[in-house]
């Protein structure tokens, strides 16, 4: 099928509802006419201990200042919990399937915020302070989320960090957000195995060595793994907890206090923290949850992201808990014990909103059609679908068989940088269209430049560079300890707008489609790492004079990684193994690549810049259509490299 029948096919499938659509149409009116307005009245979403007067008094010139309800003072806590206890005390807030299809646990709000209380105080005991930094290292188990509100609750600023992490990265980003203390478990259970976490943790410390701030690890016990506890500085965390009082007063935080940091990968080897505040994180996160999921009173809606990233912030914890609706947290493995796991368990707990990335849609998709059948998945109403560009196809598949026509697919577009979903179509307000993350949500500007970052004017067809050309609440503030950076690698590109890195197109009504990213990052199956990051990790190993990472078109991961290696001519030349472990241990196994190809030189221009162009091409066997080379030093060095890979290269 081609994507312009399948454009034209499903066009109109999704009937517009007049009365959604013009709620949508006044929205945009609204905050077309008077934003401040607007974006005020969306503030009160939330329970303000001083409610702000003023919205938005950020600015993309010079230094560029994002800020949002600056006089407004709140706790995050209080809105996720808090709030929510006296009409839906009972109710249920977070229910988590274990690992263990057996095993199943559902927190009311009132338990979850008794629990909250208790690492609250726990934190305090401690000696943890309002605007410490505190690191979560923990599975997709009922206590990271406790952990993170107890966090907000206490005024500390979480750093979740990702289980896939090896000991060197978790120590680079110890070291780089400051974090006073780091909340780990024993062993993680994945499926049929275990992953160890403390092990993990004390190795990161011994990288960090004394210029490392942590000074206490809480141990919570997963999955009953003995592991070694240093006194002192490891707490094992129900010792702790458990004897706390269950009420602990909410530190009330300005707006514009740092919330989160979160680290994310750029186009240089060094991850950068992204730094979110208060205020206008939580009314972003409680206005995109419901704008694109309508979150409901007593449905249920889960998100698959696994918490350590954006989604998981904003569509696990924050987003379903603001909006007083149910959560779901999964702790296992997609298709483990057997691969109709997810569909068993949106069943078992009538999720009503289903959210999850391309990645894992083409892999239920390659299992076919019958396990999705084989279940009723009538309580679906909504699908989701967020972290890389979706195929139409595996749009369609994703409407057809798992919603079974009834349920939109939502498609939305965003980055850890604006914290929720930026581009998405709504529900009943516009037609869907498989592939197009479609167009803003109400209050968002897109806009898109050519290279040179002028804007392509107009609503007419383009294709260009993703910018949007105005703030809005949940935008980053800076990076972590280097605000020049920021600067540069998001309002350099064109004066006055945010760029996003990624180039979308457009057509003529405005919708938009993203062509993927623009700079140096390559997106495996949702994960966001930097070339320079696989580049100068590979570099560390003796045997290696230089290296260049590609990305290439993967069937189910959306992107592999190729490096090529120029191996040192005075060294023994490097296994393909070693530099794999290399890369493993430096970044995480999630960075592990299809292929390093072992080259005797890259190509390069006059000026001596990699022409990753003409890898990539390479690498993708596409030599028949290099392209022009009138750029490069030597072109004697391109069939020998089409030589070099053909030897070495094995068909999957
Ligand atoms: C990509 C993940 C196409 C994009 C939420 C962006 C998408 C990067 C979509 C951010 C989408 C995210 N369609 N591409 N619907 N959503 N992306 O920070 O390239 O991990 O810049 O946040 O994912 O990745 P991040």
């Amino acid at each position: 099928m081609s994507t312009t029948q399948t454009e034209t096919a499903i066009w109109d499938i999704e009937t517009v509802d007049p009365a959604k659509a013009l709620e949508i149409e006044t929205m945009r009116g609204n905050v077309a006419s008077n934003p401040e307005a607007f974006w005020l009245e969306q503030a009160g979403r939330l329970d303000w201990a001083t409610f702000p007067t003023i919205a938005n008094t950020s600015s993309f010139e010079g230094d560029v200042s994002i800020r949002w309800y600056e006089d407004g003072q709140l706790n995050v806590s209080v809105n996720c919990l808090d709030r929510h206890l006296a009409d839906r005390g009972d109710e249920v807030a977070l229910v988590w399937q274990g690992n263990d299809p057996g095993v199943s646990r559902q927190l009311t709000f009132r338990e979850l915020h008794a629990e909250v209380c208790r690492i609250a105080n726990a934190l305090k005991s401690l000696g943890i302070r309002r605007g410490d930094r505190v690191a979560i290292h923990l599975p997709m188990t009922p206590e990271v989320v406790a952990c993170m509100l107890a966090c907000a609750r206490i005024g500390a600023v979480h750093v979740v960090l990702f289980g896939g992490f090896s000991p060197e990265g978790i120590g680079e980003r110890l070291i780089d957000s400051g974090a006073v203390a780091v909340i780990t478990c024993d062993a993680a259970r994945r499926g049929p195995k275990t992953i160890p976490h403390k092990v993990t943790i004390d190795a990161a410390l011994k990288h960090t060595g004394s210029i490392g701030s942590v000074k206490n690890v809480i141990v919570v016990n997963v999955s009953d793994t003995v592991v070694p506890m240093l006194p002192g500085r490891d707490h094992d965390y129900t010792a702790l907890v458990s004897g706390q009082s269950t009420t602990c007063e909410p530190e009330i935080m300005n707006a514009e206090d740092v919330f989160f940091l979160l680290y994310t990968s750029g186009s240089t080897g060094k991850p950068k923290a992204i730094v979110h505040t208060t205020g206008g994180y939580l009314v972003w996160a409680a206005y995109t949850v419901d704008v694109t999921f309508a979150a409901e009173r007593g449905t249920t809606h889960w998100c698959t992201a696994d918490v350590a990233w954006i989604t998981g912030h904003t569509f696990v914890v924050y987003g379903p808990l603001a909006n007083g609706t149910t959560t779901l947290l999964f702790e296992g493995l997609m298709g483990w014990p057997h691969a109709g796991r997810w569909w068993e368990i949106i069943d078992r707990f009538n999720v009503s909103s289903f959210f999850t990335a391309p990645t894992a849609i083409r892999a239920l998709m390659r299992d076919g059609d019958d396990l999705p059948r084989r279940h009723s998945l009538a309580s679906l109403r909504r699908l989701g679908s967020a972290g890389e560009p979706i195929s139409p196809d595996a749009w369609l598949w994703y409407y057809e068989i798992v919603g079974q026509k009834r349920c939109p697919v939502i498609d939305m577009w965003w980055q850890t940088e604006t914290a929720g979903p930026m581009l998405s179509a709504i529900a009943g307000a516009q037609p869907l269209r498989p592939g197009w993350a479609t167009t803003g949500i109400p209050g968002v500007c897109p806009s898109l430049t050519n290279e040179k970052g002028e804007e392509l004017v107009g609503s007419g067809e383009a294709e260009g560079c993703l910018c949007f050309n105005t703030s809005w609440p949940g935008q980053t503030r800076s990076i972590w300890g280097d605000h020049k950076r920021f600067c540069e690698t998001y309002f350099s590109f064109s004066k006055g707008r945010y760029f996003s890195g990624d180039g979308a197109r457009r057509d003529g009504q405005g919708y938009l489609m993203i062509t993927g990213r623009m700079d140096d990052v390559i997106n495996v199956s949702g994960h966001r790492i930097g070339t320079a990051e696989i580049e100068d990790a590979v570099a560390t190993d003796h045997s290696v004079a230089e290296a260049a990472a590609v990305g290439i078109s993967h069937d189910l991961k959306g992107q592999g990684i190729v490096v090529f290696v120029v191996a040192r001519s005075t060294r023994v030349p490097p296994s393909e193994a070693h530099l794999t472990k290399v890369i493993s241990e430096r970044i995480g196994r999630y960075a592990t690549p299809e292929k390093i190809y072992l080259v005797a030189e890259l190509p390069k221009t006059r000026s001596g810049k990699i022409v990753r162009r003409l890898l990539r091409k390479i690498a993708s066997q596409e030599t028949d259509s290099l392209g022009d080379l009138s750029s490069l030093a030597d072109v004697t060095v391109v069939p020998a490299l089409i030589g070099q890979v053909k030897e070495q290269f094995q068909p999957a």
